[in-house]
């Protein structure tokens, strides 16, 4: 069985990513530029390498109260391995919490061009619909949002896809009994498609972005080794028979 692939080769022990040598990218390039390499087949930009930066350094940690963070260090607190802790992180991710981000995209690509989209708002809140990449559990505003929109101004990464973003955001709230910022998967899921990035591969953006926030979580976990985190007994109603 043949496998196909553009991403790597390695010949007589030489290795090129999109035929990029690995080894001048190790001694010329940053990893966020090989990331942009490998994901998008070409070397960044200047502008696109700064911009890919601030969104991965925006979305590296969230706190200990996010849902991906709680559950690496409740499962590391089990004396389970650094891998299994991480995983278990990433899984706890979903469209509440860091997977938001696809979504936001496409909703905001198919809108691009939609004449009637303060009707389209109203209609998926009348339906009950919650828009992927505005609101917030604890945060009124966001900024990780507004300082990632202001870069994206700065570098020229500010187009349909953030405006539509931006005018989404505000006739959303209109209509709404809170207050909804666009969150940072709704900002990141606009600039990166601003930025020509799929809709596809956003998901893996975001994840690459947290998981230095938690192995940071994980090792502190296993360093403090404070015992197994679980419900104390009057956390627990029992509301059964
Ligand atoms: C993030 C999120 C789970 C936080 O929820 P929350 O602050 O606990 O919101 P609540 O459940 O208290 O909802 C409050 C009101 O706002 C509405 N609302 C919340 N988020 C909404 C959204 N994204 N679009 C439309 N309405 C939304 C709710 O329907 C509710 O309206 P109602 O009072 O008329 O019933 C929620 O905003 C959401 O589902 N957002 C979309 C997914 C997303 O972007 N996730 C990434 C987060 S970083």
């Amino acid at each position: 069985m043949k496998w196909e692939t553009k991403i790597t080769n390695i010949n007589n022990g030489q290795e090129t990513i999109r035929g990029k040598k690995l080894s001048s990218l190790i001694n010329n390039n940053t990893f966020t530029e090989t990331i942009f390499l490998i994901w998008r087949g070409r070397m960044p930009k200047t502008a696109e390498t700064k911009m890919l930066d601030a969104l991965l350094t925006a979305a590296i940690d969230h706190g200990i109260g996010t849902a991906s963070a709680m559950t690496a260090r409740i499962v590391a607190s089990a004396k389970n391995s650094l891998h299994t802790a991480l995983t278990a992180g990433i899984l706890a991710m979903g469209e509440r919490h860091g997977s938001a981000i696809e979504n936001a995209a496409k909703f905001f690509i198919e809108n691009k061009n939609n004449k009637n989209l303060v009707q389209t708002i109203k209609d998926l809140k009348d339906k009950k619909v919650r828009l992927a990449g505005f609101g917030h559990a604890v945060l009124e505003r966001d900024e990780r949002s507004e300082n990632l929109l202001k870069i994206a101004k700065k570098l020229g990464f500010f187009k349909d896809i953030c405006k539509i973003a931006t005018a989404t955001g505000k006739e959303l709230n209109n209509i709404s009994t809170k207050h909804l910022p666009l969150n940072i998967d709704g900002a990141m899921g606009a600039i990166l498609a601003d930025m020509g990035f799929d809709p596809n591969i956003m998901k893996g953006v975001f994840i690459t972005a947290r998981v230095p926030g938690l192995v940071a979580h994980i090792y502190e976990e296993i360093t403090n080794d404070t015992g197994l985190r679980r419900l104390s007994e009057n956390e627990i109603d029992y509301i059964g028979k």
